[in-house]
């Protein structure tokens, strides 16, 4: 019989030694294999005598178990080390821009969001959010739009099926029911913009079911119409980077404001372009009014302590009139030649940032 000691140390030597997996199975073969080393040496056990198979027995599925300790051990090392080998061959830097074809591009859509969020930050306006599934009660209700009131008809509203409560959810028809999460969850003043995505049951040239609004929302002591028109002026004039602006406040109706007013940017046509700030002729941008005291009774604000006013922008459309893009639609067509188009460098930054640098 081997000294099993000498067997061992020659045989976790060839394992350690082994480079690949191909060698550690043969060197398994060789030694716990049908014909193996160790496995003829558990073949002589029968021929031996009680007294010496008590003492080989143990010392021979010792030396078994630990060498497929080790076999397995080598196995996995090898294995890492590959792994590690392919990581290191395989490593790209994902910060370096890839090669322009695979470039992606900046959204307008998201692009406009961030000028206009930056131009608010800017005016100490916090940005808030809302579910775009709401509830009817954000969406409607408290907005002072009750059931039956002829301005629900005017959403063209998609409604989820009733719960077992009755209630209908609906995918939010305008920003608004911001206004009431914002009042709900804190005591005023309140300085918000809420922008995202809202939804109406519409589709043409100028309407898609899925469309874009951003919020405003001021609610203080002593806030009046003259706010309302002076942030209006100052959004309107850093946005469309003009000096000068004329604005026309037309009367409007929205259950949640009083009064309400429609606003009309002045503009020019001339020779294909639009050219906002000045001119002869009126494009229309948002709605707005003072916070109607009924909205501010229905989330526990005193009409009599405090007010506030409200707008909605239609981002989308403030966004065509910027840069220019004639159809709302491919605004959701992930056409690629038309993103590479008006899509922005992921690294552009909102053009207030860079104004005066
Ligand atoms: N929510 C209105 C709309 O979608 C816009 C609006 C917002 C009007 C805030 C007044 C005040 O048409």
């Amino acid at each position: 019989m081997e000294d099993l000691q000498v067997l061992e140390q020659e045989l976790t030597a060839t394992v350690n030694a082994a480079n690949d997996l191909n060698s550690l199975e043969d060197i398994r073969v060789a030694a716990l294999g049908k014909k193996g080393r160790v496995s003829l040496m558990m073949r002589e056990l029968g021929k031996m005598t009680p007294e010496q198979r008590q003492e080989f027995g143990p010392a021979l599925n010792g030396l078994k178990t630990r060498l497929l300790d080790r076999i397995a051990d080598r196995k996995n090392e090898m294995e890492a080390a590959a792994l590690d080998a392919r990581l290191q061959a395989e490593k790209i830097d994902i910060t370096l821009p890839g090669p322009a074809e695979v470039q992606g591009s900046i959204h307008p859509i998201s692009q406009v969001i961030d000028e206009v969020t930056e131009i608010f930050a800017e005016m100490g306006f916090a940005v808030a959010e809302g579910p775009d599934i709401e509830e009817d009660f954000y969406n409607f209700t408290a907005l002072n739009i009750p059931a039956e009131h002829p301005a629900r008809q005017m959403h063209d509203t998609f409604y989820f099926p009733e719960d077992e409560d009755g209630n209908r959810k609906v995918l939010r028809t305008h920003t608004s029911p911001v206004q009431i999460r914002t009042m709900m969850s804190s005591p005023p003043p309140h300085r918000i913009i809420a922008p995202g995505r809202t939804f109406r049951c519409d589709s043409d040239a100028t309407h898609t079911p899925m469309f874009h609004q951003v919020e405003a929302l001021v609610i203080d002591k002593d806030i009046h119409m003259g706010h309302l028109k002076g942030t209006l002026e100052a959004f309107i004039k850093a946005f469309f980077e003009v000096n000068n602006v004329t604005m026309r406040f037309r009367p409007s109706y929205f259950p949640f404001t009083e009064p309400s007013a429609e606003v009309d940017i002045g503009c020019d046509f001339k020779a294909g372009e639009i050219k906002i700030g000045e001119g002869d002729d009126w494009l229309e941008i948002l709605g707005c009014g003072m916070v109607n005291p009924r909205v501010l009774e229905n989330v526990g604000i005193d009409p009599n302590e405090y007010q506030g006013f409200a707008f909605g922008v239609g981002i989308d459309r403030i966004a065509m009139l910027k840069y220019g893009i004639p159809d709302l639609r491919a605004f959701f067509d992930a056409d690629l030649r038309w993103l590479k188009h008006y899509g922005f460098a992921a690294l552009d930054i909102p053009t207030l940032s860079t104004r005066g640098v």
